[in-house]
């Protein structure tokens, strides 16, 4: 008879003493790399890959998952990835793991499925802990900022969310610093912490360091998490010689073709011969620019094999 065996995860998952990082003043530790499923856990992708690229990471204390309602593709299937890692692997960890989910963008017909009001929100927090099979997250943003939709309703839901036990902190993402300043005094007087703002952050794109959002999350002691901390792929060694038929400009998504530019190429040979001089890798040295950054908790990675995300994880010393 052909039993399954359970996988089990390695002993040694928190031996690197370099991993975790305080999430701006809170009492969560999360690690300085965290892993995305916004590409390559939807369900056209290889379930098989998808799950050795999670057990790989937990493996080597990534505690932190991070997904949306609309990541896939189609929209909701990362999360039901998710919710099949729990039922193969995952559920006996689930007090180890640290999961986000956000609401923001289109996720269903109609005018409910959008934005930013209450009725959006909590709904699709409902849907979000029924496809990942879990009875919490531990975190619950706004993905985006809509501005048609007064910040108070908003804000109002998320502190709810919480209230209710359905997420354990609350995160904001990709909204600008005035907003984020009324957001994060509009929890605080409610009890409901700003724990973190997600916001993208890398060699190429440096906003949330010139807007002066990195400073104000330091200065409060709200965690800064940074995404596409490689730009998608083009600051590590993917296109130094063409576009690969694997890769995510090939698939003509996110990623187009006329980011690939003459100056960025230059950047990014120049970023790579930096690595090289100090026997680093492009990625790592990439993420380790963004790690630098005073206030920058965790890079949120993505990986499209465990090779690339073991890579990755070299930018957190031993
Ligand atoms: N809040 C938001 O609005 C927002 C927006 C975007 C992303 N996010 C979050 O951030 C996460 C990460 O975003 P991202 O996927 O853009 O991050 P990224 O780490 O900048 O890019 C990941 C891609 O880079 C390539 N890559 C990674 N490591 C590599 C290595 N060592 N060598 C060569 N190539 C490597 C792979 O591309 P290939 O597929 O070509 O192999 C991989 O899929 C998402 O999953 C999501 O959780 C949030």
């Amino acid at each position: 008879m052909n039993i399954r065996q359970r996988w089990i995860a390695s002993e040694g998952r928190y031996d690197n003493n370099a991993m975790y990082q305080r999430c701006g003043r809170s009492g969560v530790l999360l690690p300085k790399v965290s892993l995305g499923f916004w590409q390559n856990f939807g369900a056209n992708d290889p379930y098989e890959r998808s799950r050795l690229i999670a057990q790989y990471a937990f493996d080597h204390g990534v505690t932190h998952f991070d997904l949306a309602n609309n990541y896939g593709p189609p929209y909701g299937s990362a999360e039901e990835t998710m919710g099949r890692l729990m039922d193969d692997d995952l559920r006996p960890y689930r007090d180890e793991l640290f999961i986000s989910s956000k609401a923001g963008y289109d996720m269903w017909p109609g005018p409910y499925g959008n934005w930013g009001s209450r009725k959006y929100l909590m709904r699709s927090v409902e849907q979000s802990l029924r496809r990942m099979k879990l009875d919490y997250l531990d975190l619950f943003y706004s993905h985006r900022l809509d501005a048609e939709t007064p910040l108070e309703e908003t804000l109002e839901a998320l502190v709810d969310i919480v209230r209710q036990g359905k997420a354990l902190y609350v995160g904001i993402s990709n909204w600008p610093l005035e907003q984020l300043a009324f957001g994060y005094a509009y929890l605080r007087a409610r009890d409901v912490p700003l724990l973190i703002y997600q916001g993208r952050l890398n060699l190429l794109d440096r906003k949330p360091v010139e807007t002066g959002i990195l400073k104000f999350c330091r200065e409060k002691g709200i965690g800064f998490i940074a995404f596409s901390p490689l730009a998608q792929g083009l600051l590590t060694d993917r296109y130094v010689d063409g576009i690969s038929p694997d890769s995510r400009m090939a698939r003509a998504g996110s990623l187009t073709k006329d980011r690939l530019t003459p100056e960025v190429l230059d950047a990014v040979r120049d970023l790579q011969r930096q690595a090289k001089a100090k026997g680093r890798s492009t990625a790592e040295e990439a993420l380790r620019w963004v790690l630098d950054q005073e206030g920058v908790t965790s890079v949120l990675v993505g990986a499209s094999s465990v090779a690339q995300l073991a890579d990755d994880l070299k930018c957190v010393e031993v």
